[in-house]
């Protein structure tokens, strides 16, 4: 019915929706130009829709089976394929007109800039491998990243996938525990980092941070240490060396062969917050995360050698991994990379950087949106924006007003806004238009070529339209996380058992009578903060650590901006008074042990918690009651 309207439908037929139609020229130049027709056929064999998209890509040796789901939930894809996602995102390109193309350009803070081309990209990835190759690293190895925003983080990332080492990067806006449960998890005896990193006109001491880390674990050797600041650091002898001194002896030699790998071979881990305890790394592999974000990254932002696309996240995320550095290099991409504050200087920074290089697609996320709204639109319309084509956004529900200011006032009505919804664990966009799909103000729309998502009650039951309920996936996908790291039971009890053989998102929705699904939030112990995922255990135990602290609880309450916010509950120890001092050093202590996106926002000293009998924090509780909201069953709180 939309399609027709969006195909057939008269101006005034248009107008009086509150759906959004794609433009005749957006239209004319998409890469999917008939969504429902390339849906169905794919629909009807999954697996020849994605082999056909492997073929668009390079392989040592071709695969035997597409998809193999012998062992449920451990599916496996392109099996018996040989390749490396490094000979898809540098390699290939060196044989082209892309050699001498720009990979990414990038902005400084600080005002400086650099840009690479695929051949420089290539050369410094080799050194970078030669490098890491001297230091031991060989296939398999865990090598951890912990780095502000320059380019020598997509480096290091590539320079690791090229010799077969499985990266694992931690968010440079992490702190010391966070960054040492990671490094302890993995056991990575090589770790990459930075002196500093430059944020908001300021150093962030990433140096130090790692060399504390490092004294709560012997697993880290070798520390190689990129200097981005200047700033004077430690410099552990034997421990620790200097990027740019590595990179200037003879081992680093611009020739490495890029590893063949097998299909289902490790990428990289990544790190991520759960229902509870410690956070679990998710496994992608270089088969099927190739396929599944190249091609979701060449339909969905219709990618051509033309454009000049900025992800304004950071790469440290899913979202960096696959839509800063491996999806937009297997396209041939040409990037942006900004490594600081969107208000720094001032208000205009990010439309700045749109004019200054003429970016086509910017995708970034609602949090940021809401955040440079509260300025007004004079700073965006100060600025050239009409180079910009596509938008998008990732990370939590865009709400319909910050969706409309978007529209109007970045996108200037011309550019649809792709809503991608997905998660680590998914790798690729899950549920997403592509740029001719009519679209809803704050609905990602409908699932990928392939998928088949639904909504279903406690007992497995579809809900009927637009009621509320669990988000699950009952498909499989090449960029699925294909388990948790060590730790395969913990993979199925995850997100394979609620529903057997449907995968669990940990998100509620909606779907409504058109088939748009509207993603209402986690359901689990989950909170988004500004787009970031936190997980209560980590909040909590991070307050625990403190001496004064006996108990805590965190939620997750609603923030105009952020999305959501953390507040906290804490019982302290005999001897310790509540003083609001007293609450800003454990906010702090937060900070330096998890990072400074995890600081409550609200800390509540409480004689006691609300328990189950069996002695769990019922945070549900105390969300209803911080919210003024009914308190449901509470037939488990213990006397
Ligand atoms: O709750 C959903 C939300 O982000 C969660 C996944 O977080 P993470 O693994 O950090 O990955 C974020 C970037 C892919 C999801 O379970 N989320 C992500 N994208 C959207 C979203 N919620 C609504 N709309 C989206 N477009």
């Amino acid at each position: 019915m939309l399609e027709q309207v969006a195909r057939n439908g008269t101006a005034a037929e248009k107008e009086n929706s509150n759906v959004y139609y794609p433009s005749a020229d957006i239209a004319d130049r998409a890469h999917v130009a008939d969504w429902e027709a390339v849906a169905q056929e794919a629909q009807q064999d999954p697996p020849k829709f994605w082999a056909e998209r492997a073929e668009e890509l390079g392989w040592y040796q071709k695969w035997r089976t597409v998809l193999d789901d012998n062992d449920k939930p451990f599916y496996k894809w392109f099996v018996g394929g040989r390749t490396n996602i490094v000979h898809n995102a540098i390699d290939r390109h060196l044989q082209t007109f892309r050699k001498n193309k720009l990979a990414f350009i990038w902005q400084g803070e600080d005002g400086s800039e650099h840009s690479m081309s695929f051949f420089s990209l290539n050369r410094e990835v080799s050194k970078f491998a030669n490098v890491l190759k001297a230091l031991g690293a060989r296939k398999g190895d865990r090598v951890t990243i912990y780095m502000g925003r320059v380019l020598e983080l997509p480096i290091a990332m590539l320079a690791c996938a090229k010799i077969g080492a499985v990266h694992s990067v931690v968010y440079g806006g992490f702190s010391v525990e966070a960054l040492h449960s990671r490094i302890e998890d993995s056991q990575s005896r090589i770790l990459i980092t930075c002196d500093g990193a430059f944020l908001n006109g300021k150093v962030v001491e990433l140096k130090q941070i790692v060399d504390e880390a490092l004294k709560r674990t012997a697993a880290v050797e070798t520390v190689v240490v990129y200097k981005r600041t200047g700033k004077p650091v430690h410099m552990e002898e034997g421990r620790d060396y200097w990027w740019h001194e590595l990179m200037a002896l003879p081992i680093a030699s611009p020739k490495c062969e890029t590893e063949q790998m097998d299909a289902e071979d490790p990428l990289f881990l990544l790190y991520t917050s759960g229902t509870t305890g410690r956070p679990k790394a998710l496994v992608h592999t270089h088969g099927g995360y190739s396929v599944g974000t190249y091609t979701t990254f060449k339909y969905v932002f219709d990618i051509n050698d033309e454009d000049r696309y900025w992800c304004a996240a950071d790469p440290g995320w899913i979202t960096g991994h696959s839509y800063i550095v491996y999806a937009p290099l297997m396209n041939g991409a040409t990037s942006v990379i900004y490594e600081g504050a969107p208000t720094f200087p001032y208000p205009d920074r990010w439309w700045r950087i749109v004019e200054k290089y003429g970016v086509t697609i910017l995708y970034t996320a609602p949090t940021a949106i809401r955040g440079l709204m509260r300025f007004g639109e004079a700073w965006p319309n100060r600025c050239d924006l009409s180079s910009l084509r596509l938008l998008g956004s990732v990370g939590e529900p865009i709400n319909p007003e910050a969706w409309r200011w978007y529209y109007k006032n970045i996108g200037k009505e011309r550019c649809p806004i792709m809503d991608t919804w997905w998660q680590t664990e998914t790798g690729m966009f899950m549920i997403t238009p592509t740029p001719t799909v009519p679209l809803k103000p704050g609905s990602a729309t409908r699932p990928f070529f392939t998928i088949q998502a639904e909504v279903l009650d406690d007992h497995g039951h579809p809900v009927p339209s637009n009621e509320e309920g669990y988000l699950v996936v009952t498909t499989p996908w090449p960029a699925m996380a294909r388990t948790v790291y060590k730790d395969p039971d913990r993979y199925v009890d995850t997100y394979w058992s609620k529903y057997p053989g449907k995968y669990f998102t940990g998100d509620s929705a909606r779907r409504d009578e058109d088939g748009y699904f509207w993603i209402i939030g986690r359901v689990d112990d989950v909170i988004k903060v500004s787009g970031y995922r936190l997980g209560t255990a980590e909040v909590e135990s991070a307050l625990v650590s403190h001496p004064a602290v006996a108990e805590a609880a965190a939620i997750g309450l609603p923030h105009e901006i952020k999305g959501n916010a953390i507040y906290t509950y804490v019982i302290l120890r005999g001897g310790f008074e509540p003083t609001e001092k007293l609450a800003e050093e454990l906010r702090q202590h937060v900070g330096t042990e998890l990072g400074p996106i995890a600081k409550p926002e609200h800390i509540e000293f409480v004689p006691k918690l609300p328990k189950t009998r069996s002695g769990k924090i019922m945070r549900r509780l105390l969300k209803a009651r911080a919210q003024g909201l009914p308190e449901g069953d509470i037939s488990t709180l213990e006397e």
